[in-house]
């Protein structure tokens, strides 16, 4: 079965942006408000960006979250950077260090945005459904990311 997300229609759209001069913010944008279509289950989708050493919320679709600014290493937003790697936490009630956006979020998933070494931003989804996020899924949000990384 395909991932709920078309990856590669949401990439051209992000290119054909890029093409008509959008950048930075609009690019950041479009990818929020295109996942976020996707429904169920992408409920909220957050574009943080890495500036010294916070994470700052650049661009989202979805509940509004109070977490506009999260140190690196702080929940799961900032272990993904700390750590270098993606997170896919199917049941964020077992995550000791989650900073909940909406007490409706019952699954995660971080993808970071990198360009070679360097750890850009990450794309961050919220879930409604527990257990939200398979590894097609992960593998459709990481297309994105990666085509982000290229266009910033
Ligand atoms: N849940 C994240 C914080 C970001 S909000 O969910 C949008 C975390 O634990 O880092």
């Amino acid at each position: 079965m395909a991932a709920d997300l078309n990856a590669d229609r949401l990439v051209r759209a992000l290119q054909g942006a890029y093409n008509q001069g959008k950048r930075r913010k609009d690019l950041l944008q479009l990818v929020a408000t295109r996942m976020r279509q996707t429904g169920s289950p992408y409920t909220g989708v957050y574009l943080y960006m890495v500036q010294g050493n916070d994470l700052i919320l650049e661009a989202f679709d979805g509940r509004p979250t109070e977490h506009t600014k999260i140190p690196v290493g702080k929940g799961l937003c900032g272990r993904a950077v700390a750590e270098r790697r993606d997170i896919n936490a199917a049941d964020v009630s077992a995550e000791a260090d989650y900073l909940a956006c909406s007490i409706e979020t019952r699954s995660e998933l971080v993808v970071l945005i990198r360009r070679g070494d360097d750890i850009l931003g990450q794309i961050d989804v919220d879930s409604d459904v527990v257990n939200g996020f398979d590894e097609r899924e992960q593998a459709a949000v990481k297309e994105v990311a990666d085509a982000l990384a290229a266009l910033l």
